[in-house]
């Protein structure tokens, strides 16, 4: 099956509401669109091959979404392999490599040298007792020494709402992204998206999507690691960009099996 065109996706938007348009779903070559910008995978890489154990082979990727760093890493490492549950996702990441539709529970113990969750993965899992329950996963994955790569959004930095938007020009299609955090209750947000979509024609379509997600204060993940028998290497702020005005939402976590 051939993924679904911008052509394709903007004819469908005339008759959607947003919720039934979820960002990885109906709406994911939207999402591909802004997110598999220049610069974010590098970024990516650069960060997960600073933490990987010297003699990484196999690499487990959770929520790789589009696929893009997944291929990457299967070009660094003997194997990398990924996991989504957004079936739409996973289509466009078989293009880059081996994916299952799955969470981290479907694999063998001690299997991975090396697990990835980047780009707040973990903060879509919810509630707290799945993502706590995702992580001793993780180091059931991890072979011993084996280490995790984790980055999510930084509860300090969404004290209020914020706001932003980004244009990009795709397939001759103008997609503005504006996106709307709204903070909720215990380490909550509301992440609001629209997407405003003007044809080569100068037809104008626009579509909204919600989704709750989990921000965490470095210290409290930290705290979720220790819990799940996972070591911390370190805690630093995310420092490779994925639009403007990024610095200061998120942060990298790095862990070890003992
Ligand atoms: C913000 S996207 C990040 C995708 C990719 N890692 C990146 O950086 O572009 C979040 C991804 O997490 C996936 N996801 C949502 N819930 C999940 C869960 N419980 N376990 C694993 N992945 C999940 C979504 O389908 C989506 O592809």
């Amino acid at each position: 099956m051939t993924d679904p065109s911008l052509d394709q996706v903007f004819a469908r938007l005339a008759d959607r509401d947003g919720d039934a348009a979820g960002i990885y779903t109906t709406l994911a070559p939207l999402y591909r669109a802004m997110y598999a910008a220049r610069g974010r995978v590098e970024g990516q890489l650069a960060t997960v091959r600073e933490f990987a154990p010297a003699a990484t082979r196999t690499v487990l990727e959770l929520g790789c979404g589009t696929g893009d760093l997944l291929g990457a890493l299967g070009a660094r490492y003997d194997r990398a392999v990924g996991v989504d549950p957004s079936p739409a996702m996973c289509r466009f990441a078989a293009r880059h490599g081996p994916v299952c539709r799955a969470d981290a529970r479907g694999f063998t113990p001690r299997s991975a040298d090396l697990v990835v969750l980047v780009g707040a993965v973990l903060g879509h899992v919810r509630p707290d007792d799945e993502a706590r329950a995702a992580l001793e996963h993780v180091r059931e994955t991890l072979r011993p020494g084996g280490r995790v790569v984790c980055s999510v959004h930084d509860r300090r930095g969404l004290d209020g709402p914020r706001e932003r938007s980004l244009t990009r020009t795709v397939e001759g299609y103008e997609v503005t992204q504006t996106d709307e955090q709204r903070p909720t209750a215990d380490g909550e947000f509301e992440w609001r998206v629209t997407f405003t979509v003007t044809a080569p024609s100068g037809e104008r379509r626009q579509v909204t999507t919600t989704t709750t997600l989990r921000a965490f204060e470095p210290s409290e993940l930290e705290r979720w690691f220790a819990d799940a028998g996972l070591d911390v290497i370190e805690t630093r702020p995310r420092t490779y960009v994925d639009g403007d005005g990024e610095d200061g939402r998120a942060f990298v976590i790095a862990g070890r099996r003992r």
